[in-house]
């Protein structure tokens, strides 16, 4: 299998949802001029407010987009996983990173230098495409979180994360990923103990229910 100077074959990098449908040559050409790198859990990979210069891809684990106040209090805006990207807004821009991205696990990340990036946006319309496309749904994502904070009071913005957070499997809404209460406060704006309260009252009127390890949601 052709393995490209990164260490990547061409098949892991067909199968980036950003450069699918791209043709070997074209796939070549980035594999010759990207980067990989590896984080462990807990780390930095960029950093809100500095300068700018890579696009990073991942290829494994997940990772959180956070910002803080003066006060050192964390708001998850989102979370990434494999296939996904982050960094490219401070390459459209030019300005400084908007937000922290921190590895929630150990990641294996594939690095574009802003040159490279650019040039792949020129070349292939298809890539560009896709971008605008990942942009428009994170952008959706965003208003979706305003009307929540505008709109919905605590209990509103718990049960609303739930079903964001949930697949239907055989008919019924669950949440498999496990998500701590003090994350699920990060993400939409409230204390942990207001989310630990309003799950609890979930519980007992039958909202939601613990079965091993999943989460259920009976009659959503
Ligand atoms: P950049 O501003 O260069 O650096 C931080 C990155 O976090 C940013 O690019 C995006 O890639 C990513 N990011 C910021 N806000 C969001 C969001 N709401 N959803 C997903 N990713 C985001």
């Amino acid at each position: 299998m052709a393995t490209s100077p990164c260490g990547l074959s061409l098949v892991v990098l067909r199968n980036l949802p950003l450069f699918s449908g791209l043709g070997d040559s074209e796939l070549e050409k980035i594999g010759r001029v990207a980067g990989r790198k590896r984080v462990e859990r807990g780390a930095f990979v960029v950093r809100a407010g500095e300068s700018t210069d890579s696009l990073y891809i991942m290829l494994s684990g997940r990772a959180k987009v956070t910002n803080t106040d003066e006060e050192g209090r964390e708001i998850i805006l989102a979370w990434l996983g494999p296939g996904e990207f982050f960094g490219e807004m401070g390459l459209i821009d030019g300005s400084p990173r908007s937000a922290n991205v921190v590895a929630a696990e150990a990641c294996e990340l594939l690095l574009l230098s802003k040159d490279a990036f650019q040039r792949c946006l020129q070349e292939n319309f298809e890539v560009a495409q896709k971008l605008m496309k990942i942009l428009v749904v994170r952008l959706r994502d965003a208003d979706r979180k305003i009307e929540s904070l505008a709109l919905l009071d605590v209990y509103g913005r718990v049960a609303r994360l739930l079903l964001d957070m949930s697949e239907l499997v055989d008919g019924q809404r669950v949440i498999k990923k496990k998500i701590s209460k003090q994350d699920m406060a990060k993400m939409i704006g409230a204390s942990r103990e207001m989310v630990s309260k309003v799950m609890r009252d979930l519980e007992l009127n039958g909202y939601i229910r613990y079965d091993d390890d999943l989460l259920v949601i009976p009659g959503a």
